[in-house]
């Protein structure tokens, strides 16, 4: 979703700017611009499309020498993709540009009044009224006027300015969406997400809600939302540029793919104390578990795909009731959740604007909350009561692989950790279940061999229309997981069903040629899946069957057996999805799509 990047320092701006908005691609957007200081005047370069577009136009315009700019990927919410749209966005007397991540909920009232006054609106979007009503308050003091912005607008924002009056300097605020500050040496750089930074310093602060910035080549200060000056401390980034670049793959999916055991085991091995998990740390400990009248967990897309197997471990292993709902839903739904509760929130991002409103809530209502979080520093890890980092590196691929990898990884820590603690796991039983968790970089070592088969899978199969994907208990749960990820990259129909569930009106979907991928790994459920698979057999579907157990391609049950290595049924959804994340790349790639940054989908959706 929409990146800002801007930049201040003694080189040409234009070169860090457009190198800062590729890095930020990843996080889909559909327009791009930028806006410099150039002779006391403020220019703009902007285009629909990708970064490319834009950096041919810049070059094709050619001359630009500004030292200090701001630049932006819009991925539309408010008017459609194109030129006048896209940001920065000028104020009437063209004095100002501005850029603005989120949402202004109440932009049409203040349109209407800006409107009134005589400014001239040009775009359809709801951040252009910022950049007039920013004039509007102007005195001289951007600070001033940027904390007068805030109380007047309603909404999500990050805002980056800069101001014909001011060369050299920039100014920015942010309410419920990331905002960053990069420091380096006579230069500094803002931006909504680390790898923009990359490029010239490792060294960063982060800038909380209603806080304010002035960054120029020598500084950066800060403010606090009544404008004094605070001090703030500088984080620095602990994984290194060429995480975030392809490293000869030749896309960041499957780099990303290939990387999941490291992922996992930099998740749990820290976490493993004398064969048990130690969570303490995290707020996780005995006692919190040992009190709790029940767990609610709350996340979006693949975090609550992940979530979703997290309840079935949860609740197998400690017998404590388990939810998990969809965040943009629990947020507005009163949910039962008190001081007796724990509410887990997933998300790699740390910036989903539901999922934060939802932890908002539940905190609200007295629970208390831990954050599986893979992005350090962000919103969820700084506002939850405890945080579980997953170690995953930076996730560049719009469709998350590693990230839910170790999502799961630190559901079955969290899983037998309330196990131990509830007293209905033994701790000989945790101690197996612990082993099993630390010998799952090994096992998905194992599973990645599965990719040439399931590249021909997809050779075979990539030109169909709809496909099925069904699981009974955690399988069914993975299938959640493995369905989306192939709507994601390959455009292709898909839903996921319990197998048992199948024959209650959706069968009728079936006829020769549907695809049905069924998921059997839990050997005290092979046989129930199986009865499922052979129905859709029967009404003429190709059938891939994903197991650990010991089934021929017999043409009866199914076409194809795709086999992931053996474990207890506690972690199969670990390496039942890495082939299907596998197929849903062939899939896309035998398609044509674009992978990393498919259509209308952004990274981190921080706006509702
Ligand atoms: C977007 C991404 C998904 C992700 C979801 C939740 O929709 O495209 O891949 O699962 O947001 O993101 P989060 O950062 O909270 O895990």
């Amino acid at each position: 979703m929409c990146g800002i990047v801007g930049f201040t320092g003694k080189r040409e701006a234009v070169p860090v700017l457009l190198n800062g908005l590729y890095k930020l691609e990843y996080r889909g957007y559909d327009s791009a611009g930028v806006a410099l200081i150039q002779d006391g005047r403020i220019e703009t370069v902007k285009t629909k499309g990708r970064i490319k577009e834009l950096d041919e136009k810049l070059q094709s315009i050619g001359g630009f020498k500004s030292t200090c700019g701001i630049g932006h990927t819009r991925w539309a919410t408010h008017g459609e993709p194109s030129d006048v749209n896209a940001h920065p966005h000028l104020s009437d007397n063209r004095t100002i540009a501005l850029v603005h991540n989120g949402i202004l909920e109440n932009y049409l009232e203040i349109r209407e009044m800006l409107k009134a006054e005589g400014f001239h609106i040009k775009s359809d979007t709801d951040s252009e009224v910022a950049a007039h009503l920013f004039q509007k308050y102007y005195k001289g003091d951007p600070i001033d006027t940027l904390l007068k912005l805030s109380h007047r607008l309603r909404g999500a924002y990050a805002f980056a300015i800069i101001s014909a009056d001011r060369p050299g300097e920039m100014f920015c605020t942010r309410r419920d969406n990331p905002l960053i500050i990069g420091i380096g040496e006579g230069e500094n750089m803002i931006a909504s997400d680390i790898p923009a930074i990359l490029q010239m310093t490792r060294k960063f602060i982060v800038l909380n809600d209603g806080e304010a910035a002035r960054v120029t080549p020598d500084g950066v200060t800060v403010y606090n939302d009544i404008g004094q000056v605070i001090e703030k401390e500088i984080n620095t980034v602990t994984w290194d540029l060429s995480s975030a670049e392809k490293g000869g793959y030749e896309h960041f999916m499957i780099k990303e793919i290939m990387e999941e055991p490291k992922a996992v085991r930099d998740t749990v091995m820290p976490r493993i104390k004398d064969g048990l998990p130690a969570l303490s740390e995290c707020g996780l400990s005995d006692d919190l578990f040992r009190g709790i009248r029940g767990i609610h967990i709350v996340a979006c897309g693949s975090a609550l795909h992940a979530g979703l197997v997290g309840k079935v471990m949860i609740e197998k292993l400690s017998r404590i009731p388990v939810t998990a709902t969809i965040a943009s839903e629990f947020r507005y739904s009163d949910p039962i959740i008190g001081p007796d509760d724990l509410c887990i929130v997933i998300s790699q991002s740390g910036e989903t604007a539901d999922t934060l409103a939802a932890m908002r809530e539940a905190k609200k209502k007295g629970a208390r909350t831990v954050g599986v979080v893979n992005v350090v520093a962000s919103n969820a890890a700084r506002e939850a009561d405890g945080v579980l980092y997953t170690w995953a590196g930076p996730e560049i691929a719009v469709a998350t692989t590693k990230a839910y990898a170790s999502q799961l990884a630190a559901l079955y820590l969290i899983a037998v950790k309330a196990g131990l603690a509830s007293g209905h796991t033994t701790e000989e039983e945790a101690k197996k279940y612990c082993a099993e968790i630390a010998r799952l970089p090994e096992l998905i070592e194992e599973d990645l061999k599965l990719r040439e088969q399931l590249q021909k899978l997809a050779s075979l199969y990539y030109n169909r229309d709809h496909m099925f994907y069904i699981g009974r208990g955690v399988d069914c749960a993975a299938a959640q997981e493995a369905s989306l990820k192939l709507k994601e990259i390959s455009y292709i129909h898909s839903e996921a069903y319990a197998g048992g569930e199948l024959k209650h009106g959706t069968i009728s979907l079936i006829e020769k040629g549907t695809v049905v991928i069924a998921l059997a790994c839990d050997p005290a459920l092979y046989e129930k899946t199986i009865s499922n698979v052979k129905s859709v057999k029967a009404r003429g579907a190709d059938v891939i069957l994903v197991t650990n157990g010991d089934f021929k391609p017999d043409g009866e049950v199914c076409d194809h057996v795709v086999k992931i290595p053996e474990t207890s049924s506690f972690l199969s959804a670990s390496l039942s999805i890495v082939p299907m994340q596998l197929f849903a790349y062939y899939v896309g790639v035998a398609r044509g799509c674009d992978i990393d940054k498919p259509r209308n989908l952004a990274k981190s959706v921080t706006v509702e």
